[in-house]
């Protein structure tokens, strides 16, 4: 101590010395005073699902740690006495919310720049409530008077948490937040193998799989708006393994509802645990706080599955289908979309002529692509007209109505498209209001696809995005269904109308956009939406309070979908999936699976077409008839039944997966041949999975003359099912085969 104050007093000598001649620092009033905090009653608080409770442990001085995030335990009391010091020393612990400051030094969930220039913040509890499923903590920095209530609401059906964090300023000077994380867990295994999504444009959701160690791995997005391109905000972290199992282990999965800017990483200290933080990337985003102000964080998903990934996906899958996804599991339409069939290159007959086909065909929705507006700027390609959404009279006099009301009176749905975020260099939006367009001042305003981005943070963007929706529904009382598009992210980003408070741009556009989706929403409650950014850019939790849907993908090559559909199944379910059936080649990606290869896969999502009907020849027009007659017989199970992944296009020659009623009275499994099998080797076995072992069920394979399992047709029980019985021969790459499971 004597030797601090000796160089303490050297060190202001030095300082004094210099004084005459360099601007004095303005002084911070610092003491060695330190405030004294409450003694804390210690306690343990459990967040419990069905199967599943994080465990939290709060200590003498008020600080609250995660002890625990797995199985139920009876007794979550006794953790009242865990001591972390007995098990680390110099970290402190697996604080709950850590914050910048104090003991801590890793990545925090919280940090604060205070008007003095100081950046320390400890958190320490003060109080906490229980409402129902909802608990929420109450925590306080005593010096600072920060505030952060961390808000953890169970689903106990799908074992599932939602947790996310109110952050305010109840000090009497505005601060900026730095870090503003929606929340932390920490968990501690031997292994650590972390499965993440990367992708680009026509390869969305990839399946990056590495193992952890020490140091931070940081999964993020600086794009703006198409969140996930080229990463989704989501995880699934495999503990004490080295193997991707479905079936066996622990799991924490994660996943963001937040559709802008996002980060979350993975720290693994020198403990050996592993804490991840997750929420909105602080990137460029310095959050200004006034005093009273509070900043409320987006919801973090978490869910925790002791039976490997298949577990943890089908909990986030129930958890969405029951509590989150706007309309739930409620069927859309299969519907045949125009885009691949015309491009811009349509008039009002051929689209009734496509609308005649798709009725044919026994689909239920015919949906008019990009193309259809603007009059100055024809929106005849892409090189102009984004911004400009009022008919294109030349190029459809009959309007939109008229072609709405023939698609009705065939007993079809109508949907169109629109891309309200966007304008288009060549546009009279652009005209009248260069000053709403994304920019910064005196820098080259990219292009990407010949546009630009409006500036939702601006409250006249917000009016005018809503009102592009609106026109566009008043075009025609018969539309059902609206394709939200949005085909670039965010470059050279700045808003004319922040001014100088830029750092409120990247949260404030996406802010903007929800506002906009709210007063949509109110006035349209049924109206099906999907959401659409380049294909599947843009696909997470919080749209999806939202859309009915996603376009997973704008590339439609049954060798790249499955990839890009298993992808999409670790997290998000079935019923939000589009998958279309398109031509061979596909003039976008070079398409060459086969027909019923491409049927059998789209139809493990929401089915549609994406092609001129005309182009099929009358056998495969007969065939693609067929599976849509049969799509319809087991779509409810793709929509709300429980999805178990028998094998993985990752892994393997085969991918296969089927999704079972919550009965168990019935389920579809899919199969899909990848590679060459010789005649010489035995059939693959897929042992079906969450069936009822007792029950009996007949097997019907759809979509065939000829079967390729010798058991088709009869009928077979559960378990003999479940143990290796189920073996159809599939031996050409491209072979596949779709089974339909009824119990007696
Ligand atoms: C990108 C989408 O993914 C496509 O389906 C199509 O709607 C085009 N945009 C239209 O410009």
């Amino acid at each position: 101590m004597k030797r601090f104050v000796l160089i303490c007093a050297a060190l202001l000598a030095m300082a004094n010395a210099g004084a005459e001649t360099r601007k004095q620092p303005k002084k911070v009033p610092f003491t060695h005073e330190t405030v004294e905090l409450p003694a804390v009653e210690p306690k343990v608080i459990a967040v419990e699902t069905g199967h599943t409770a994080l465990i939290l442990q709060i200590d003498k001085k008020g600080v609250v740690r995660t002890v625990h995030y797995g199985d139920k335990i009876k007794n979550p009391g006794q953790f009242l006495s865990f001591n972390p010091s007995y098990n680390r020393s110099v970290d402190p612990g697996a604080l709950i919310y850590p914050a910048a400051g104090g003991r801590f030094v890793g990545q925090p969930a919280l940090s604060v720049r205070y008007p003095d220039g100081t950046r320390n913040t400890e958190l320490y509890y003060t109080a906490h409530e229980v409402a129902g499923n909802k608990t929420t903590l109450h925590l306080k920095d005593y010096v600072t008077a920060m505030e952060v209530d961390l808000v953890y609401e169970a689903f106990p059906e799908a074992d599932v948490i939602a947790s996310h964090a109110v952050i305010r300023n109840a000090g009497k000077a505005a601060v900026e937040l730095t870090d503003f994380a929606s929340s932390s867990m920490t968990v501690t295994a031997r292994k650590y193998l972390l499965t993440h999504f990367h992708g680009t444009w026509a390869e969305e959701m990839q399946v990056d799989r590495e193992m952890l160690g020490h140091g931070t791995k940081v999964l993020e997005s600086r794009r703006g708006i198409q969140t996930t391109q080229c990463n989704n905000p989501s995880f699934l972290l495999s503990l004490d393994t080295a193997e991707w199992s479905e079936t066996t282990g622990e799991v924490i999965a994660g996943s963001l509802a937040w559709s802008g800017n996002w980060r979350i990483s993975f720290e693994e200290p020198e403990s050996g645990a592993m804490r991840i933080v997750a929420g909105i990337n602080p990137y460029a985003s310095a959050w200004p706080l006034k005093a009273g102000e509070t900043f409320t964080t987006p919801d973090m998903i978490w869910t925790w599955s002791g039976q490997g990934a298949g577990q943890a996906s089908r909990n986030l899958h129930r958890w969405a289908r029951k509590s989150q996804l706007y309309a739930g599991s409620k069927i859309t339409p299969i519907l045949l979309n125009n885009w691949e069939g015309t491009y811009f290159d349509f008039n009002t007959k051929m689209l009734l002529d496509i609308i005649d086909d798709a009725a044919s065909m026994g689909l239920e929705m015919f949906v008019l692509d990009d193309g259809w507006f603007g009059n100055d700027y024809p929106r005849n390609n892409d090189r102009a007209g984004l911004g400009d959404w009022e008919l294109n009279t030349k190029k459809l006099p009959e309007g939109i109505d008229y072609i709405a009301s023939y698609a009705h009176d065939k007993g079809l749905k109508f949907g169109i498209w629109i891309e309200p975020e966007m304008v288009h260099t060549d546009s009279n939006l652009d005209r009248q209001h260069p000053e709403w367009i994304v920019q910064s001042p005196g820098r080259e305003m990219e292009q990407i696809r010949n546009q630009w981005t409006l500036d939702l943070s601006n409250p006249d963007v917000q009016d005018f995005v809503y009102g592009v929706f609106d026109r566009t529904m008043s075009l025609s009382d018969k539309i059902d269904y609206i394709k939200w598009d949005c085909n670039r992210s965010i470059t050279s980003f700045g808003s004319p109308y922040l001014g100088p408070e830029q750092d409120r741009f990247f949260i404030g556009y996406i802010q903007g956009l929800y506002k906009v989706l709210d007063r949509v929403r109110a006035k349209y409650p049924d109206t099906i939406i999907q959401c659409c950014s380049s294909g599947g850019a843009r696909v997470d939790y919080g749209q999806l309070r939202y859309f009915n849907e996603v376009w997973a993908s704008d590339n439609s090559d049954g060798d790249s979908r499955i990839r890009i559909q298993y992808g999409t199944s670790l997290i998000y379910p079935a019923c939000i999936m589009g998958a279309h059936v398109s031509v061979v080649p596909n003039h976008q990606t070079g398409n060459i699976t086969p027909l019923k290869f491409r049927f059998d896969l789209a139809a493990t999502g929401r089915l549609g077409m994406e092609l001129q009907p005309k182009s099929l020849t009358p056998a495969e027009r007969a065939f693609a008839d067929r599976c849509i007659k049969s799509y319809k017989q087991y779509r409810d199970l793709v929509f709300g039944g429980d999805l178990y992944r028998l094998a993985s296009p990752y892994d393997g020659e085969e991918s296969a997966l089927m999704y079972v009623s919550e009965d168990k009275s019935r389920a579809v499994v899919f199969l899909f041949n990848l590679k060459y099998r010789n005649r010489d080797r035995t059939a693959a076995i897929f042992r079906l999975q969450g069936l009822d072992p007792a029950r009996t069920y007949k097997v019907t394979e759809q979509n065939v003359d000829k079967s390729c399992w010798w058991g088709n047709k009869k009928s077979f029980t559960g378990d003999f099912l479940a143990s290796g019985g189920f073996n159809p021969s599939l031996r050409k790459p491209h072979d596949s085969a779709v089974f339909l499971l009824e119990a007696l």
